[in-house]
């Protein structure tokens, strides 16, 4: 692996324990205004200073984040399709390599469709991707998304889709926990890293997650909603992060979460999700 693109990974994947926390806000590239993300400098800016690196679109970006704030960048190049459109895996790469240079990424990030109707245009555009990224030395990492079909999170279609992931040259690969999630990371040869999901019951469910994904072989967490739909995303944000990077257990890191919470300000609630936003209906 190259200098640069070795030097930006490890701004990524820690290199002290392979791991690392992503702060994932590049929702509104398909649902628009989700809820607790519809005024993203808002969401976004008490969380910085507790993350490892921060996953959105060019547009939020320069929006919503100081160019001051020394946060590696994963930048969303595709997209293409709607919540309220016909087919989610009808992306394609909507932002230059020259682009994500200019903004300064330590990576690049683009959902591939395995199975899906669009299957084939995806992971082309995965190839040509890394092949830009070798050229410049910025990693790729691949989501494997399911659009709406969310029953498709076991680990036979997940492994599939990792591994596809790989075998393009993606150099990490962001999917979801399931069952025997070990062997989605054994048959895996690049770290895998994982989504939250739609929000879960408790804050305690979304420890268990990361404890579970951490435990079976996961890199690290690109999470979401279960942090800043909580209302104490900085809590939980710092106890998702101990669980990643100080190996706590689920119980450590839920004292962590319920000691900071009484110090956080609640998150302001918001109205109920709007059709773009909903939260059922949506990929990763
Ligand atoms: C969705 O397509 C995005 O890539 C999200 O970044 C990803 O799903 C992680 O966010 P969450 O933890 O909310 O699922």
């Amino acid at each position: 692996m190259d200098w640069g693109l070795k030097n930006r990974l490890a701004r990524i994947i820690k290199h002290h324990d392979n791991r690392g926390v992503m702060l994932a806000v590049d929702h509104g590239y398909f649902l628009g205004p989700t809820e607790r993300l519809e005024n993203p400098r808002k969401t976004i800016a008490p969380l910085l200073p507790h993350a490892d690196s921060l996953m959105l679109t060019r547009g939020v970006l320069r929006t919503s984040v100081d160019a001051s704030y020394p946060i590696p960048v994963v930048l969303r190049v595709s997209g293409g399709s709607s919540i309220i459109g016909k087919d989610l895996s009808n992306e394609k790469i909507t932002t230059s390599i020259k682009e994500a240079i200019r903004l300064n990424v330590s990576a690049l990030a683009m959902s591939i469709f395995v199975g899906a109707s669009h299957e084939h245009e995806s992971l082309v555009s995965l190839g040509n991707l890394v092949n830009e990224g070798e050229e410049y030395g910025i990693p790729v990492l691949a989501v494997t998304a399911v659009g709406k079909e969310l029953e498709k999170r076991d680990a036979r279609y997940l492994g599939l889709a990792c591994r596809i992931a790989a075998e393009f040259g993606a150099h990490l690969v962001k999917t979801y926990y399931c069952e025997n999630f070990e062997k989605v990371v054994n048959a895996c040869p690049v770290p895998v890293i994982i989504a939250g999901g739609p929000k879960l019951a408790t804050e305690l469910d979304a420890l268990k997650l990361t404890y579970d994904a951490i435990h079976s072989g996961a890199a690290g967490v690109d999470m979401g909603r279960n942090i800043w739909q909580s209302d104490h995303p900085v809590a939980m944000l710092k106890a998702v992060k101990a669980i990643v990077h100080q190996n706590l257990t689920v119980k450590e890191a839920y004292e962590i979460f319920n000691k900071l919470k009484h110090v956080e300000k609640p998150a302001a609630a918001t109205k109920p999700a709007t059709k773009s936003g909903q939260k059922s209906s949506r990929k990763s």
